[in-house]
């Protein structure tokens, strides 16, 4: 570990997740994206070029290696959490994450789905566009798995180009859906970790919705990013608080 900053609620971590994880007290919930698998990643390395309409690229490189092979390990740790563990993937990721957590002291509950109504289509004409991304959710605390949206579907549907998207790392999730699954899963004052922040976008989500938030990521300048945007929103945040932004 190379850099630790503290910003109000949240601890940043600059390094990597796995050294650093095993490191770290109990977490109520684990949010994360991590890298997606290697053939993500192949298909991503070949497409460049679209415009979105804020003028960034649609495909950028991805700078970062595929999920594959440290799943197990990330697993591993995320048992370790009280809540409940949390992981976006590829739609045929979801299989590898289910088979990954059944062994594991977590309850596999379900694969969800966020629609993405804005996402590139086939250009090429070849097939089906991807629409849509996954996440997995598991539980890993004690009793019966608690969330605060009784009988919601898990459909969560966001524009990739929202107005807000900062548009500095390849994989930004929108801030709203990381604001949508924050309130279904977690309370007010509870831990998130998020091992992968790339640029912050849970640990945005979790200060606005009054969280406390760990986040870890191993390239330099994604953790500047990221603790930009989180002094940002906390900033925000303390200006309904009489006398906090002083
Ligand atoms: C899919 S991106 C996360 C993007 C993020 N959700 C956002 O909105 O910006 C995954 C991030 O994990 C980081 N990463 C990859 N391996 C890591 C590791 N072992 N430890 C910490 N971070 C890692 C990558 O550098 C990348 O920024």
């Amino acid at each position: 570990m190379s850099r630790v900053e503290h910003i109000g609620n949240a601890t940043l971590y600059l390094g990597d997740c796995l050294e650093i994880m095993p490191t770290l007290g109990p977490v109520d919930h684990i949010i994360m994206d991590p890298p997606y698998e290697a053939i993500m990643h192949a298909s991503k390395g070949g497409m460049k070029g679209l415009v979105r309409p804020d003028g960034s690229h649609h495909w950028k490189p991805l700078d970062f290696a595929p999920i594959d092979e440290i799943r197990d390990e990330v697993i591993t740790w995320g048992a370790q959490c009280d809540g409940w563990f949390i992981a976006f993937c590829t739609s045929e990721g979801v299989g590898r994450w289910a088979d990954g957590i059944n062994p594991s002291p977590m309850r596999y509950k379900r694969a969800c789905v966020w629609v993405k109504p804005d996402s590139t289509p086939q250009m090429n004409g070849q097939g089906p566009a991807q629409g849509a991304e996954h996440f997995v959710c598991a539980w890993a605390g004690q009793g019966f798995a608690r969330w605060n949206a009784g009988g919601k579907r898990g459909v969560y549907t966001h524009c990739v180009n929202s107005p807000e998207r900062e548009g500095t790392h390849p994989t930004e999730k929108p801030r709203r859906l990381m604001s949508e699954i924050i309130a279904d899963f977690t309370n007010t004052g509870q831990t998130i970790l998020d091992p992968f922040m790339g640029s912050g976008t849970t640990g945005v989500a979790a200060v606005m919705a009054d969280r406390r938030f760990i986040g870890i990521e191993l390239q330099e300048h994604y953790f500047d990013i990221a603790a930009r945007r989180i002094e940002e929103a906390q900033k925000q945040g303390d200006l309904f608080i009489p006398g906090a932004a002083a």
